[in-house]
């Protein structure tokens, strides 16, 4: 068989010779990971001394804000610049309108104070949204029918924000998907002098069954029960859609966006980094943690190449970085592959 026929320019062109050799591999790399591209979630929980295993996260903990603080420090010295902090509410604090999460001694805003207080260098971002507050463990505030109401949420949103912003918080990150929400926030807090907070939006985030870890982590899965959140969240199915999305955002003010999942969504991703070239984050989700990390502890895969693998994915696909649970081990092996 004659292989000209196929590739008309072998075998002047051979793709193999740029990647015979390490040399030859290390200059072409047309993407690369930093510390610098990661923000690690953490979930930060009422007491003292408490680090708790979330059982469908191996690896990943629920910390008392004591706790915390050796971790916002191990983030420093990895060189990771942002945590996002999200909050595991005492159940006896949740309400149907999860009026907890605009209190202004709560949880999140005495463990965004304290770590400021030690670690005023590192950035901290914070979800605004209600699901962690709400009995239903919805994002928002219901209706008779169980339906969320959009403008009624924001109302809280808002002040949640607003909150956020004068404890210190770096970057507020709405995930509830509500309409409209991010113009609100950024007149807020425009008008409240917080000129500088920044708003990562979750632009295009989907009803996804990848946040299941998750809910178990912040102990809404009992809440939510059966219940979904295809009112507000995005269909798998659209992209169209996210783009709307992405650009109703950025009109209202959003400093950076969101894909969320991340792996599955990555042509989201890169459509929307294409399209507006704004500052654009993949969050690598609980789910597709607990999927990595049980097949790898099973022996199945390859941990540390896997991670690896799976963040300068996101890099190629466009993202400026990555929210992952991986955070503090992929810091671990970008410092030790130097
Ligand atoms: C809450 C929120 C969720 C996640 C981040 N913020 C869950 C949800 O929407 O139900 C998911 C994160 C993850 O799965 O790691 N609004």
């Amino acid at each position: 068989m004659n292989s000209q026929i196929f590739s008309p320019s072998y075998p002047k062109s051979r793709m193999r010779r740029l990647r015979k050799s390490d040399f030859i591999l290390r200059m072409l790399t047309e993407n690369n990971l930093s510390t610098n591209n990661l923000i690690f979630p953490l979930f930060v929980i009422e007491g003292n001394r408490i680090k708790e295993q979330v059982s469908s996260m191996p690896g990943i903990y629920v910390y008392s804000i004591d706790e915390i603080l050796y971790m916002a420090e191990k983030c420093i010295e990895l060189g990771i610049p942002t945590i996002a902090l999200f909050p595991v509410v005492n159940p006896e604090l949740k309400t149907n309108n999860g009026i907890e999460s605009i209190n202004a001694d709560g949880l999140i805003p005495r463990t965004v104070i304290e770590i400021k207080k030690h670690f005023p260098e590192l950035g901290i971002m914070t979800d605004v949204a209600l699901d962690p507050y709400t009995i239903h463990g919805q994002d928002g505030i219901l209706d008779n029918n169980g339906y969320v109401l959009n403008d009624e949420t924001i109302t809280m949103l808002t002040k949640q924000s607003l909150l956020h912003a004068s404890v210190g918080v770096d970057i507020v990150a709405p995930s509830d998907m509500m309409d409209g929400r991010i113009g609100v926030i950024r007149q807020e807090l425009e008008s409240n002098q917080y000129k500088n907070t920044i708003i990562m939006a979750y632009s295009a985030k989907y009803s996804s069954s990848f946040y299941g870890p998750f809910r178990d982590a912040i102990r809404s899965t009992n809440n939510l029960k059966k219940g979904n959140k295809n009112s507000y969240q995005m269909n798998p199915s659209n992209i169209d859609e996210a783009i709307r999305e992405a650009a109703a955002d950025i009109t209202e003010g959003a400093d950076m966006l969101i894909v969320k999942p991340g792996m599955p969504y990555l042509d989201v991703l890169a459509k929307i980094k294409e399209k507006f070239r704004m500052p654009t984050f993949a969050y690598q989700v609980s789910g597709e943690y607990s999927m990595i990390k049980a097949a790898s502890l099973n022996g199945w895969i390859r941990n540390d190449e896997i991670i690896l693998e799976s963040l300068i994915c996101f890099r190629r696909a466009g993202a400026d970085g990555i929210l992952t649970y991986f955070a503090l081990e992929a810091a671990e092996l970008l410092i030790k592959s130097k």
